[in-house]
């Protein structure tokens, strides 16, 4: 049986490097949020990852919701945006920590913001595993990041190319031959 290892050209991240920047970043989280009382919504399904070893480090009482965006524009423009909330009504007065893979354009964590704070949310903050600055088309920076990364397509703890390798555990970039035998480039 092929590993999914095989298919990675070299580790950018491991899991110790990892595990070290999000121990920094919820002890970030557990100042900011000084004894209030806040939700932590993990956008699926990239974040799911990432959010389960967050939590775990965060040692003080919080909640988990979940929400998927699907937007139907292309990596540059911004199609219709459909979100679906769980669980459904847990928005207003709400302090929300938005959690997401990566941050690559930025449109899909800036609209779900401005979403969220329509709908009444009391406050909207943002976590990403990973920020890929050079990518922004919009205006907005993570509130908490753990890591940076160049203009690179990387895979791995949650990040897919084509529905796979978001179970490796580290974060890698993929073989050239990978993508051209699914017939696109890697940025
Ligand atoms: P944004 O709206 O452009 O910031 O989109 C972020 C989404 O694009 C992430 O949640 C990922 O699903 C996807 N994405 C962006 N860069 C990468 C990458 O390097 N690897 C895998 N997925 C990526
Ligand atoms: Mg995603």
């Amino acid at each position: 049986m092929s590993s999914l290892h095989a298919d990675i050209e070299r580790v950018l991240f491991s899991e110790e490097v990892i595990l070290q920047g999000i121990n920094r970043v919820a002890k970030a989280l557990v100042e900011h949020y000084d004894g209030r009382d806040f939700t932590v919504v993990s956008i699926l399904k990239g974040s799911c990852i990432f959010s389960a070893d967050l939590i775990r480090r965060i040692p003080v009482p919080l909640e988990l919701a979940f929400v998927s965006a699907s937007s139907y524009g292309d990596r540059t423009t911004a199609g219709e945006l459909e979100i679906s909330f769980f669980p459904t009504g847990e928005i207003e007065g709400r302090n929300l920590l938005l959690v997401d893979d990566i941050l690559d354009t930025g449109q899909t964590m800036s609209r779900l913001k401005t979403e969220f704070l329509e709908r009444g949310a009391a406050e909207v903050s943002t976590c990403v595993f990973l920020d890929k600055p050079s990518r922004r088309a919009v205006d907005l920076d993570a509130d908490f990041k753990v890591l940076e990364v160049d203009d690179l397509f990387v895979v791995g703890y949650g990040l897919d190319f084509a529905g796979r390798y978001r179970n490796l555990p580290y974060v890698g970039v993929l073989r050239p031959e990978i993508y051209q035998a699914a017939g696109v480039q890697a940025s």
